[in-house]
């Protein structure tokens, strides 16, 4: 049997007669004219031409070399159209649908199935219309016309190139690319408002600071405060001072209220009295003894269990009638006046005091005898 691939020499001549022919005006080799034992035994799918046929092989052949690398490539690569399964088998039949396609025009619509041949297809597309997606970057275009127009066609349509692979692939498929969604950069409106009140709330407290630590300001305030301070302290220099005592003489009631051999405590908190209904050196009587104890001024206390007056201080004791008998008080409790006024009622008049050793107590204005 005999190899049907023929050798490089084979095709070169064969190449070599078939441009000759042409150039003598003979018609051009063809596949019919090709030897039988050369050509394929069955139709083979290369004579239609692939849909997703590169562009770049769409270009006419320069030599021989290239057109043998081109179809080598496009049979041996399994990818390079759909009917790779059906390869031609011999050179002539390669050569053969090589130059066919190479005759015919290149299809419009094949779509580059290459990422660098997509990326050639997209700039030549962006070229004459940079802007044409200009609402994604409407600011820019419109800031710096110059700078865009001198930036290539495809950054100023604002595409990167993975945007322009899925163009082309979306160009290629027929389904229509996503438009890229570009939101402004515009900030918040409640933040920009904020930050355009500050401004002025800055400007008019650090124009009042200004106004406030001014000299003179501060003179005149120190001035007018000093002058209203002082008069004050000359209007309650001029008011006298008061002291508000109670009453020295009060009436505690009629003789009746106080019944005989009783001490009433009733005005002790209120007057510093007590009132005492007794019998003092045989007169039956009715006399208001001071709660000041004798001794260093303590206020003694009633014990009507004992029937005296106790000092809680220093321990000093008083009869009912007020004689001290026990502790360090010096002398007997002291008596306040207290007389029967016109209209019956006992009436006290702390002014006037009686001592017993002074012989006081026998004075009709130190009791009210009751008959
Ligand atoms: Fe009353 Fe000393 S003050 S006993």
């Amino acid at each position: 049997m005999t190899d049907p691939t023929p050798s490089t020499n084979d095709i070169l001549s064969k190449i070599r007669a078939a441009k000759s022919a042409a150039s003598a005006g003979a018609a051009p080799v063809s596949p019919a004219s090709a030897p039988p034992e050369q050509a394929p035994a069955a139709a083979t799918p290369v004579e239609a031409p692939a849909p997703a046929q590169p562009p770049a092989t769409a270009a006419a052949p320069k030599s021989t070399s290239d057109i043998l690398a081109a179809a080598r490539a496009k049979a041996g690569t399994p990818a390079a159209a759909p009917a790779a399964a059906a390869a031609p088998k011999g050179t002539a039949d390669i050569l053969a649908a090589v130059k066919k396609q190479a005759a015919a025009p290149a299809p419009a619509a094949a779509a580059p199935a290459k990422p660098a041949d997509v990326m050639a297809a997209i700039r030549a597309k962006a070229a004459p219309a940079p802007a044409a997606p200009a609402p994604a970057a409407p600011a820019a275009t419109a800031a710096a016309p110059a700078a865009a127009a001198a930036k290539p066609a495809v950054s100023a349509a604002g595409l990167s190139p993975a945007d322009m692979i899925k163009a082309a692939r979306s160009a290629e498929t027929g389904a229509p690319a996503a438009p890229k969604v570009v939101l402004p950069t515009k900030p918040l409106p409640g933040k920009a408002a904020a930050k355009a009140e500050e401004v002025p709330r800055r400007s008019v407290l650090s124009d009042v600071l200004a106004v406030a630590c001014a000299p003179a300001v501060i003179a005149w305030t120190s001035f007018f405060g000093s002058l209203g301070a002082a008069t004050l302290g000359l209007a309650r220099f001029m008011m006298p001072n008061v002291l508000v005592e109670p009453p020295t003489k009060f009436k505690i009631g009629p003789p009746t209220d106080y019944a005989p051999g009783t001490v009433s405590t009733k005005w002790q908190a209120q007057f510093n009295i007590w009132v005492v209904n007794a019998e003092v050196d045989g007169v039956r009587s009715i006399y208001a003894l001071s709660t000041v104890c004798t001794h260093l001024g303590c206020t003694p206390n009633w014990l009507e269990g004992e029937q005296k007056f106790k000092c809680p201080c220093h321990g000093s004791g008083f009869y009912k009638s007020g004689i001290n008998f026990e502790g360090p008080a010096p002398r007997p409790l002291e008596r306040v006046g207290l007389r029967l006024s016109e209209d019956g009622m006992l009436e006290v008049d702390k002014s006037v005091k009686f001592q017993r050793e002074l012989g006081q107590w026998t004075n009709p204005s130190s009791f009210v005898g009751i008959g």
